[in-house]
């Protein structure tokens, strides 16, 4: 077995990976994941056998996504092996993640810690209300507010995200008293679906407003959302028609910034 870089050759193998762990991720989604990440690959004979990403946000973040190894692989230190070869070259980033219950033992082994749940929400979108307040399609010059406003959240730089969100799907925002923003969210294809997130806001009706801008288009179509669990967005997503299938766990090393838990993930993957 050895361990070296993910190549984009190597996605449809990554994609069947993560497909029998009955992940939803498409090709493309990989495709997305691996233009802002280092990625790494378990190959035994030229077989990718597991795969992890690391995808740095400024300077001090990190984030570990998309672990998996192959069932008949397991146990024998090839997680392991594969998140310490990205942790190595990350330096003393904090580094983040989002644990399903079957990492969060090779986590923790690894010096994380749980720090809170999310849940993961889907299914087909009910009849939605209107927006009761102004929620604005994003502009073309909107992106570097945008950044602004996600690292205020994040306490982290995601200027490549959202700058690839700005080019690949749609942005909302609410605009403050001055017209500034002060709030945004981002509708994408995703898996089975689409994947409302980020949702950065400063109160849950400004989320729900958020939500409801771009479910109101969605009626009938399977939507996506992952949500912290200290927010109280649930059950008022159930009554959306989306329900919680699963709850996975925030989980941080050599914390050295401060995040506030955020209504909407981009995704397990990308916080
Ligand atoms: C999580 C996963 C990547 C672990 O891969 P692995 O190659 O089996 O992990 P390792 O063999 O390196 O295990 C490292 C350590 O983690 C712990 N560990 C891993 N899986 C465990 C489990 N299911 N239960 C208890 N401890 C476990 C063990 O302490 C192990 O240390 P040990 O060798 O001293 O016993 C693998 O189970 C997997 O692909 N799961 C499905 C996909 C998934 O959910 N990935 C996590 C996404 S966040």
């Amino acid at each position: 077995m050895e361990i070296a870089s993910l190549a984009q050759h190597q996605l449809d193998q990554a994609t069947a990976l993560s497909q029998a762990e009955n992940w939803p991720h498409r090709l493309q989604d990989w495709q997305m994941l691996m233009t802002l990440s280092q990625g790494r690959a378990a190959l035994r004979d030229g077989v990718v056998i597991g795969t992890a990403l690391r995808i740095d946000y400024g300077l001090d973040v990190s984030l570990l996504n998309m672990i998996i190894v192959r069932q008949s692989e397991r146990g024998q230190g090839i997680g392991c092996k594969l998140m310490s070869s990205l942790m190595d070259e990350a330096g003393d980033r904090e580094l983040r993640l989002v644990a399903t219950k079957a990492g969060v033992p090779l986590y923790e082994k690894l010096g994380f810690e749980s720090e809170g749940e999310i849940f993961q929400c889907q299914g087909e979108i009910a009849s939605v209300e209107l927006p009761d307040e102004e929620i604005s399609p994003a502009r073309p010059g909107d992106t570097d507010a945008i950044i602004e406003v996600d690292s205020r959240f994040l306490a982290a730089d995601r200027s490549a995200l959202v700058q690839w969100l700005a080019k690949h799907a749609r942005l909302a925002v609410v605009r403050g008293a001055e017209g500034g923003i002060c709030g945004y969210a981002a509708l994408r294809r995703f898996g089975k679906g689409h994947v409302i997130g980020p949702i950065q806001a400063n109160s849950k009706r400004q989320a729900q407003n958020l939500i409801r801008y771009f479910a109101a288009s969605l009626t009938g179509q399977f939507v996506r959302i992952d949500t912290d669990d200290g927010l109280g967005l649930m059950p008022w997503l159930e009554d959306l028609g989306l329900k919680s299938i699963d709850t996975v766990t925030r989980m941080r090393k050599t914390p050295k910034t401060d995040p506030r838990p955020v209504f909407g993930l981009c995704s397990q993957a990308l916080g």
